[in-house]
């Protein structure tokens, strides 16, 4: 029996901490989410917030002194059972599999996902042979194709270039299309827009929502912007100091964003345009006892559904 809802991935109390001379830093401390089958997810909040980290344990990208030290990254293919991304072993043949085939991550700075000293055509069918079955004729043909339909004209001389022959634009329509020729269940772009111009950003943005809908793709999309996330995201997740404060629908926390740190955001974003929202308390009913704000000292949290589909993040003091 299918699901009522169908995610494919389900965070669930992930925490990662950092290990460092100055002790632990607990980066990511109990972060849940559902990203739902073929619809963007937005991460959004300031920097330093703990997003990167979130995104990266996704695909156990994180590095020494970092480490997941708890929680489940439920990965559900569209085809086989449901994986446990954060119990896999660092060197498994199946995260292989999982990191760009099922799942494929664009980063901020597109020469990271670069080599300078390779061709493009090289790059794009190495990805492609490590995860599809085809010969090299087909790959490059493959590759071809994808780079038309991220907008990249004279396919064949572009192929035979090198990133740095590209503009910035162009560079990161190249990480596109390597990220999604292997056709991933899920794209996790982390700030995929920032390094860019406004103009080529929104180029970007709709290009990565025509294919997504194209491709039936699921996307993490990671960002500090509000502006992007209005153009770009089904669900949004607010995060905070490692913790997500408000997950609901971008619909409804444009209209009526509820944490008071969600309202602080909006007001930024909204450029002087000052907003009054209600008290929460007029608008939807609240735990005895628990509070918004983090108390000084210990203190324990949880996600409350205050209305369908919107999640809030409270606090109780270990006094309380
Ligand atoms: N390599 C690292 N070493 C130590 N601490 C780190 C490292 N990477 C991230 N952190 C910690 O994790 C926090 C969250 O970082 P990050 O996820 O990159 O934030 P952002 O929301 O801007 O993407 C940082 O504020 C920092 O305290
Ligand atoms: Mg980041």
């Amino acid at each position: 029996m299918k699901p009522m809802t169908d995610h494919v991935l389900e965070v669930r109390d992930l925490c990662v901490e950092f290990t460092t001379l100055h002790g632990i830093t607990r980066a990511v401390r109990g972060v849940s989410f559902d990203l739902p089958r073929g619809k963007t997810l937005a991460l959004v909040g300031e920097s330093g917030s703990g997003k990167s980290v979130t995104s990266y344990s996704i695909l156990r990208l994180i590095q020494k002194p970092g480490e997941i030290v708890g929680g489940q990254i439920l990965f559900h293919p569209k085809d086989g059972p449901v994986v446990d991304i954060a119990q896999l072993s660092p060197k498994s043949d199946e995260l292989y599999r999982i990191r760009g085939g099922k799942i494929s991550m664009i980063f901020q700075e597109p020469m990271t996902a670069l080599s300078p000293v390779h061709t493009i055509e090289d790059q794009i069918t190495e990805a492609i042979l490590l995860h599809r079955n085809v010969t090299k004729k087909q790959a490059i043909d493959l590759a071809a194709e994808m780079l038309e339909k991220v907008g990249i004209t004279q396919v064949q001389q572009r192929l035979k270039q090198y990133p740095f022959e590209f503009s910035g634009g162009m560079r990161q329509r190249v990480v596109i299309a390597m990220a999604l020729v292997c056709q991933p269940e899920i794209l996790i772009a982390d700030e995929p827009t920032t390094a860019l111009d406004v103009t080529v950003q929104a180029q970007i943005l709709s290009l990565i929502r025509h294919l997504r809908e194209q491709m039936n793709t699921s996307v993490l999309f990671i960002t500090h912007d509000l502006g992007v996330v209005a153009q770009i995201a089904d669900e949004v997740a607010v995060m905070r100091y490692g913790v997500i404060v408000e997950r609901t629908s971008a619909r409804q926390l444009f209209t009526m964003p509820l944490h008071p740190y969600t309202r602080e955001l909006l007001r930024a974003a909204s450029l002087g345009r000052e907003r009054d929202f209600p008290p929460v308390q007029q608008l939807v009913g609240l735990p005895d006892g628990w509070q918004f704000d983090e108390p000084a000292g210990n203190g324990v949290c949880q996600m409350f559904e205050v209305e369908p589909g919107r999640h809030l993040l409270m606090w109780k003091g270990d006094n309380a």
